[in-house]
């Protein structure tokens, strides 16, 4: 079959663009283009087609990822709108992680999942990626790659799971599975019944209902202007869901037309909305991390002592689980981000440019007027009225920590007990249920060494739950410490990513069980009531060695990772000229 001239069309890549980029070294460019497409014609293209603008996609569907169970639908949605907008979907396959099948951690492979995306558009000729995420660490990891690699990018969210029932209650992942495990731990509902809820807590593909890291990076994707307008919502089985794939694809095309690089997009105003956006939600904690991790690659820091000062000017405007009451299917129905952006509008930089060529601000007027509803409250009725969280200071986190306050129990975020210190996650495992450990519902439980180095990976067990024999006197809430992370869906007066970690020598690594500690989450405060000096003896009298590794990844790993105020990438793969801060004062 030959190509008729009169077919070809203004969809032509660039000479240098297309199927032209990158080509293999072999010191004859010519013969290197020709060889590329003896061997893509083996797969039945024609040289039509390959003169198109090319479209990458990132796909991420794997056995292993529920949560992208609806992979092959968005791809096929996503070439549709690929090829009507006159480009050609050329998809590749890249690491997927899911929460439950990657250990020890999926936080310990975000960062080579990075290296992976980035590296794979770099090689492999296209004009721009999608790319699909949706569980926790992929969309960080695919927008940390994208931003390194410098080309346009759209982000396509796989879409949350449905809710399911349970004896008529209404559950979803992953809030409700803690829930009800809580309540078999305390002996409140028995083993059938907790095997009943299990098969109801997640009723379709797609990523958790709540508003969990995967939701709150939906939405910080699309506050960044790098979904098209209204990709963070619909849930993964909708038509809605297909539809925004399509114009995903067909967004892609003109963004590689119009040479909408990445880094237009991803501005300090960018980022100054999706922290904004970060606070409104309700969102997790780990967002921080990730968001850190972006910036970090745009050469952007951010500024976490900011980010608590624009919290107090930020209420919590979204009414959904672990914060409120609701899921994401019911933020969908409600009009999605078009609805809290329009509450937002005074708070945002309403010109920062998405990569479907228009402005925030124009984003939100094309989705019209906003309708009644009850999921997103307005400013002056928020659900909670500063932003879901708190950066803390004080001598046990010298480089900060946080709490999510607004799924914080307010009786205890002013609070001054005892440290119950447990050294690492195997002590905890071995201790938290014995009948003998000295422990009160004041105390505040303390675990070291699950930070970035410390686990490794920074796992999410800062959720420590309640010791046993608390838990069946019905303490359903303790003040927990640690340089770890919890998931998003958790809830609890938790304080996470202390810095330094105690496997770096922080002072964490410090603290003994006896020693009094005081919270309090209005004057920002984290102390650790032990004097300077003791604290110096401490050090002195048992040193901090951080962990290391032989070889492979973990050696990489160890080697390379950063705090988690940095965003606990690698250092190697930041820009190493200085950083701007965000937000720019
Ligand atoms: Fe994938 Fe929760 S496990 S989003």
């Amino acid at each position: 079959m030959s190509d008729r001239p009169e077919d070809k069309n203004q969809d032509q890549a660039t000479p240098q663009g297309g199927m032209s980029k990158g080509l293999t070294s072999y010191g004859d460019a010519g013969f290197s283009l020709f060889l590329r497409k003896a061997f893509i014609k083996g797969a039945g293209f024609t040289d039509r087609a390959l003169d198109r603008p090319v479209i990458g996609i990132a796909a991420t569907g794997s056995a292993y990822n529920p949560c992208h169970g609806n992979a092959p639908q968005l791809i096929e949605a996503l070439r549709r709108g690929i090829l009507m907008a006159g480009g050609l979907p050329m998809e590749f396959p890249t690491i997927s992680l899911h929460e439950s099948f990657a250990a020890p951690t999926s936080m310990y492979l975000r960062n080579l999942m990075s290296i992976d995306t980035e590296e794979m558009i770099r090689a492999q000729p296209m004009d721009a990626v999608v790319l699909i995420g949706g569980c926790d660490k992929t969309v960080p990891a695919q927008l940390m790659g994208a931003a390194s690699a410098g080309l346009p990018a759209v982000q396509l969210i796989t879409g949350s799971m449905l809710t399911g029932s349970h004896r008529s209650e209404r559950v979803g992942a992953c809030t409700d599975c803690r829930r009800y495990w809580a309540k078999f731990r305390a002996e409140e509902i028995d083993a059938a019944e907790v095997a009943d809820v299990n098969n109801q807590l997640v009723a379709s593909v797609g990523t958790c209902s709540v508003m969990g890291t995967a939701s709150t990076m939906a939405c910080i994707a699309e506050a960044l202007g790098l979904t098209v307008a209204g990709g963070a919502s619909p849930p993964a089985v909708t038509a809605d869901r297909m539809r925004v794939a399509e114009e995903s694809g067909a967004a892609a095309v003109g963004a590689a037309r119009a040479r909408l690089t990445i880094d237009r997009i991803l501005t300090a105003r960018a980022f100054e909305n999706a922290m904004r956006v970060l606070l409104a939600i309700g969102g997790s904690t780990n967002a921080i991390v990730h968001l850190a991790a972006i910036a970090g690659r745009m050469g952007f820091s951010l500024d976490l002592k900011a980010l608590d000062r624009m919290g107090r000017d930020t209420p919590v405007l979204l009414d959904l689980k672990p914060s409120g009451q609701h899921y994401m299917e019911d933020f969908h129905h409600a009009g999605g981000m078009a609805t809290l952006l329009r509450e937002l509008k005074p708070l945002l930089h309403l010109d920062a440019l998405t990569i479907s060529g228009w402005t925030l601000g124009e984003q939100i007027e094309r989705a019209g007027p906003g309708f009644r509803q009850d999921v997103v409250r307005s400013r002056a009725n928020p659900i909670y009225r500063e932003g879901g969280i708190a950066v803390l200071q004080g001598n046990l986190a010298p480089g900060g920590a946080i709490i999510k306050q607004s799924a914080a129990n307010p009786e205890l975020m002013e609070h001054e007990g005892r440290a119950v210190v447990f050294e690492n996650a195997a002590d905890l495992a071995a201790r938290i249920d014995a009948a003998d450990l000295d422990v009160t519902a004041q105390d505040i439980l303390v675990l070291k060494n699950i930070g970035p180095k410390g686990a490794p990976g920074m796992p999410e067990a800062g959720y420590l739950p309640i010791p046993l024999k608390l838990a069946r006197a019905g303490v359903k809430d303790m003040v927990r410490i640690s340089d770890g992370r919890m998931s998003g869906t958790a809830f609890g007066t938790i304080v996470l990513h202390v810095v330094p970690e105690a496997a770096v020598g922080g002072p964490l690594a410090h603290v003994r069980s006896g020693d009094r500690i005081r919270l309090s989450v209005t004057r920002r405060e984290l102390t650790l009531l032990v004097s300077d000096a003791e604290l110096a003896a401490r050090a002195r009298s048992a040193p901090v060695v951080s962990p290391t590794a032989e070889r492979g990844y973990r050696k990489l790993f160890l080697d390379n990772v950063l705090q988690a105020d940095e965003g606990a990438d690698f250092a190697f793969l930041q820009p190493t000229a200085s950083r701007r801060p965000v937000p720019d004062s």
